[in-house]
């Protein structure tokens, strides 16, 4: 079996445990999301150390509509408050922050914030970062399936191309490697279709506590995996 020994060109996170972190030092939750925002450009830094193209962040889910209104409206909060400064920061670093999800539940004026965010760095040349906001895989994957159909394509020309161009991540690589922190081991409506043949990869380490090393370990993991796709490996059968 051969191991990869390339970084992985694109990583996923499922940045998971904010609550828990709050709960165990008796604050509120709210306080373990504004931590978790605070790990965002550290880890992006890391990764665009070594070699990442592309990192993917799960920020709001479609169904984190579900949770409780005050927290949805903390989460909104912190979305309008850490964006302009981590597109600032981005343009510092030469990443390039980008959205992955829909922006058409939000108010008109945080619309204009986040348009104005990715504008601001759109041709830095470095390690895109993706949020994923308001974004859930089966809900990528109907409009997918809506727009090819208003589109008037052909049901034999749908294919596995033209859905990945109508995806919100069209124009990125799959994803190489899918990191969940915070103990529990499931993808969670996350990048389903782009993760397909991802490496997966868990940690109980909270996303408040996530770093540098946690980056470092989870790519020695990945590095210490052998990809087939679906093949064979390199000369072996097994
Ligand atoms: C899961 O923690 C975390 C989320 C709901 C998404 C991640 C959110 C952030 C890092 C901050 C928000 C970012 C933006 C840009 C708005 P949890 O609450 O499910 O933790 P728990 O499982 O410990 O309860």
């Amino acid at each position: 079996m051969t191991a990869s020994h390339e970084p992985p060109r694109h990583v996923a996170i499922i940045m998971d445990g904010n609550g828990r972190w709050a709960r165990s030092r008796g604050l509120p939750r709210s306080v373990g999301h504004r931590r978790g925002v605070d790990r965002i450009h550290p880890v992006a830094l890391a990764c665009s150390r070594r070699g990442v193209e592309y990192l993917t962040l799960y920020a709001f889910s479609t169904e984190n509509w579900r949770r409780p209104g005050a927290e949805v409206s903390a989460l909104l909060r912190l979305l309008a408050t850490m964006i302009d400064d981590e597109a600032k920061t981005c343009l510092r670093d030469n990443l390039r922050l980008r959205l992955v999800g829909t922006l058409e539940h939000l108010s008109p004026a945080l619309q204009d914030k986040v348009r104005a965010a990715v504008a601001l760095n759109e041709h830095n040349t470095g390690l895109s970062l993706c949020l994923a906001f308001d974004y859930g895989s089966r809900d990528e994957i109907v409009r997918a399936a809506r727009a090819l159909a208003a589109d008037g394509v052909a049901p034999l020309e749908v294919d596995e191309r033209r859905m990945s161009e109508r995806l919100f991540t069209a124009g990125m690589p799959d994803v190489d490697l899918l990191i969940r922190c915070g103990g529990e081991q499931r993808m969670s409506n996350f990048l389903m279709w782009q993760a397909a043949y991802a490496e997966l990869y868990f940690t109980d380490v909270l996303w408040p506590d996530f770093g540098e090393a946690e980056v470092d370990a989870a790519l020695e993991a990945y590095a210490a995996r052998s990809r087939r796709f679906g093949g064979l490996s390199q000369g072996g059968t097994h």
